[in-house]
C-alpha cells in the first residue's frame, strides 16, 4: 500500500505534507508534488495535512493511474524535504477541473 498525490495538488503545492513525512518520499515538480510509492511507508500522517485534500491512500477506487503517475514523476523530479510557500494561485486553483490537462507541468521543481 502507498499514499499518492492527485491532480488537486497541481497549481497549489502547499507543501505542508513534506514537513511531516518521516521518510522524505515527496518529489517536486514545477507545480505539484508526488510520492514515491516504493518509499512511502503508509503511515498516513501527510493525508490530513494537505489543505486541498490532494493526498489519498491507494485503497480508494481507481488509484492505479495515480500510483503509476506518482512513480513516474518521483523518478524524474528532485526530493523535497522542506516546506515552502504555496504557489501564488493556490487558492484559485483548489478544485479547478481538468488541471492535469490544462495546468500540469512535467518540468522538475527546485527540490530541497
Ligand atoms: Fe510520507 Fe507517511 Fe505520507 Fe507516505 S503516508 S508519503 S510515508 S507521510
Ligand atoms: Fe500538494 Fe497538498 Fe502537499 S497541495 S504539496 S499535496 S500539502
Amino acid at each position: 500500500m502507498t499514499y499518492i498525490v492527485n491532480d488537486n495538488c497541481i497549481g497549489c503545492k502547499h507543501t505542508d505534507c513534506v514537513e511531516v513525512c518521516p521518510v522524505d518520499c515527496f518529489y517536486e515538480g514545477e507545480n505539484m508534488l508526488v510520492i514515491h510509492p516504493d518509499e512511502c511507508i503508509d503511515c498516513g500522517v501527510c493525508e490530513p495535512e494537505c489543505p486541498v485534500d490532494a493526498i489519498l491512500p491507494d485503497t480508494e477506487p481507481d488509484m492505479e493511474k495515480w500510483v503509476e503517475f506518482n512513480r513516474k514523476y518521483s523518478e524524474l523530479w528532485p526530493v523535497i524535504i522542506t516546506q515552502t510557500e504555496p504557489l501564488p494561485e493556490a487558492e484559485k486553483m483548489d478544485g479547478l477541473p481538468n488541471k492535469l490537462e490544462t495546468v500540469f507541468s512535467e518540468k522538475p521543481g527546485k527540490g530541497g
